[in-house]
């Protein structure tokens, strides 16, 4: 009876140690910036990045696609997204450098095509 005692103890440190890894392995991964976008940014920039929604109207948000946008340096969108421009947020404390990175090649994405 005190071996089946002493595997179950293991197994539970398994598991123990299973959950407690896990989240920081996911923390190392690249961040996802197309879910970042969607959970921050969406919701006054739109899926799309062209600004139509409820917010994106009342606060006539550019479409991040534009031209006009999309020619704005990857070190000037950094420093919108993390100290904000207007009535757009600051990320500097919801976001670390990587995740804003992650979310600028997002925005990237919504450059027109070219053909
Ligand atoms: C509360 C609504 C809101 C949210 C949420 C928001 N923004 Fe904005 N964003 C704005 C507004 C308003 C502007 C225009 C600021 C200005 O020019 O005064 C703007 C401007 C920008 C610009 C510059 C484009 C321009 O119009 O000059 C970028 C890039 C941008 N936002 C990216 C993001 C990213 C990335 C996120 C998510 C991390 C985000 N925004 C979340 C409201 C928002």
């Amino acid at each position: 009876m005190k071996r089946l005692a002493v595997v179950l103890f293991a197994v539970a440190v398994a598991v123990a140690v299973a959950v407690l890894v896990t989240p920081s392995v996911l923390a190392d991964a690249a961040p996802d910036g197309a879910a970042i976008y969607k959970a921050k940014c969406a919701v006054c920039h739109g899926a799309d990045g062209k600004g139509q929604t409820t917010m994106g109207k009342n606060l006539k948000i550019k479409d991040l696609g534009a031209e006009e946008v999309q020619k704005i340096k990857n070190e000037e969108l950094n420093k919108i997204i993390t100290d904000g421009k207007g009535k757009m947020p600051a990320y500097k404390d919801k976001l670390d450098q990587a995740q804003i990175d992650a979310v600028i090649a997002h925005i990237r994405s919504f450059a027109p095509k070219k053909k």
